[in-house]
């Protein structure tokens, strides 16, 4: 007999409870617990993969390790985020926003997985659409090894993974998907766990590595994919601006690797393309110097880029002076207005200041406050910086310029991109020598230093 059950659930992180309440105990957020019905239909026979070997407990000495190589991609920059290929029987989220290219990513490398079967199950798209899309895509490699199945009910889906044994299985996406063992509507947060878990199940008895594709939108009000940040073994986070081409896929767990690492991709015409020079493309387009910009060397995980940065700083017109500032948190912008204001003297409180990050990409890394001071510094005096120079170093509140963090791995990307001085901390040149690299190293340790080094020589030689 089916016995009705209800929980509550919260829409934020995915707690459960019993009854409602207004502020969730374990996230604090008010008035997200939601009601969703849960009828278990006959006991379920264990979990339902179908495929299950009996468990039983071993001692940790007589587990053999039969380490099977990973699984290549296809793609150098998704095995490189994915700490070296797919792991076998791992569960792989892959989160994005909508329309961000996940279904793009997945169904090209499971087009692109030569000698292995994969399935790609849709609730999202139908077979047709699924097929229009492959037409796009331009994939050299015969597709004969790749199967599409349209279906959202995990337990048919399980039937005919039984059948057809796949080697990879792919899922777009998590929110369509509905178990039998509940009656909860698809996309909810009991379903979302329950088909997770059931895919987890799969995952670990048969070692078919899953992907799961799972929708985050903006303001990430859909929690679906954090509450699946544990079950799963990887999340890998695609993100990128709609309005340019360059997409980032970003490692925020990894069970079988390092978090650092970071896969760069362009979307084209016929599908993504992998980004292996990234540096190139982060350099805008120019011919002449203008003054604004600056380059800086950062690091984006374990990668160094070397990324423009532009500032444009004119008078105030409107009153209030704007300040705004694109890939780049403005509260440090501020920051970094405000001590050159303070130390260097420069009158910045009745200027519009505007800041951009060349390529649509959000940094982090400190080390991009040099070049950003530099390119301030540039436009207000409006000479241009020579488009060899880069910088790389993060700026304090005294106007000090501090050591950043694996100094040598940036240097040497410059140095490889042609790049013939680089701007640092005089406190990053300890156990480095000059004769080292063939970029000249300038060390600099307040930012006043900066002014003269940057600007002089080169009016004397005008
Ligand atoms: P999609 O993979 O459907 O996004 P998601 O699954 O994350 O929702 O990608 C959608 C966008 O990608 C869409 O706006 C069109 C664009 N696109 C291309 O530019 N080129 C292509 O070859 C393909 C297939 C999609
Ligand atoms: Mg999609």
């Amino acid at each position: 007999m089916a016995k009705l059950k209800s929980s509550f659930f919260c829409k934020n992180c995915g707690a459960q409870s019993a009854k409602w309440m207004g502020r969730c105990p374990s996230c604090g957020e008010w008035n997200t617990f939601e009601e969703e019905i849960l009828v278990r239909a006959d006991p379920p026979k264990g979990k339902s993969s179908g495929m299950g070997i009996p468990s039983s407990p071993k001692l940790i000495e007589d587990i053999s390790l039969t380490e099977l190589p990973r699984l290549k991609s296809g793609f150098r920059e998704l095995d490189g985020v994915l700490g070296g290929g797919i792991v076998r029987g791992s569960i792989i989220l892959l989160g994005g926003e909508p329309g961000i290219g996940k279904s793009t990513l997945l169904l090209q490398m499971a087009m692109a997985l030569s000698d292995t079967k994969v399935l790609y199950v849709s609730g999202e798209e139908s077979e047709s659409q699924l097929k229009m899309r492959a037409e796009r895509l331009e994939i050299n490699t015969n597709t004969e090894h790749c199967y599409i199945l349209t279906e959202t009910n995990t337990q048919e889906i399980f039937q005919h993974i039984d059948q057809l044994r796949p080697d990879v299985i792919i899922i777009d996406s998590i929110q369509t998907l509905q178990s039998n063992l509940l009656d909860s509507a698809s996309g909810s947060i009991s379903q979302i766990k329950e088909c997770a878990a059931e895919f987890q199940h799969l995952a670990k008895t048969t070692a078919i590595p899953v992907f799961l594709i799972g929708h985050i939108t903006k303001d990430g009000t859909l929690a679906g994919p954090k509450i699946l940040e544990h079950i799963v073994d990887t999340v890998l986070q695609f993100e990128g601006d709609q309005h340019y081409g360059y997409r980032i896929v970003r490692c925020t767990k990894n069970r079988f690797g390092s978090t650092s690492e970071l896969g760069i991709f362009e979307m084209t015409g016929n599908g993504l393309r992998e980004v292996l020079n990234s540096s190139e493309i982060l350099l805008s387009q120019r011919d002449e110097d203008f003054s604004g910009n600056a380059i800086a060397a950062i690091l984006e995980g374990n990668r160094p880029l070397m990324i423009e940065t532009q500032a444009l700083v004119s008078s105030a017109v409107y009153g209030m002076p704007q300040r705004s500032a694109t890939g780049y948190d403005i509260r440090r912008m501020n920051m970094l207005l405000a001590v050159l204001e303070k130390r260097c003297r420069f009158k910045l409180g009745a200027k519009d200041v505007f800041i951009n990050i060349a390529g649509g990409i959000h940094v982090e890394d400190p080390a991009i406050n040099l070049s950003i001071v530099a390119a301030i510094l540039s436009s207000v005096t409006d000479i241009p910086i020579d488009a060899k120079t880069c910088f790389a170093g993060e700026m304090g509140l005294n106007g000090e310029i501090r050591a950043v963090t694996r100094i040598e791995q940036r240097i040497t990307e410059a140095d490889k991109l042609g790049f013939t001085r680089i701007f640092l901390s005089k406190y990053n040149m300890k156990g480095l020598k000059q004769n080292q690299f063939g970029i000249e190293l300038i060390p600099i340790g307040k930012i006043d230093e900066i002014f003269a080094l940057l600007f002089e020589p080169r009016e004397s030689k005008s």
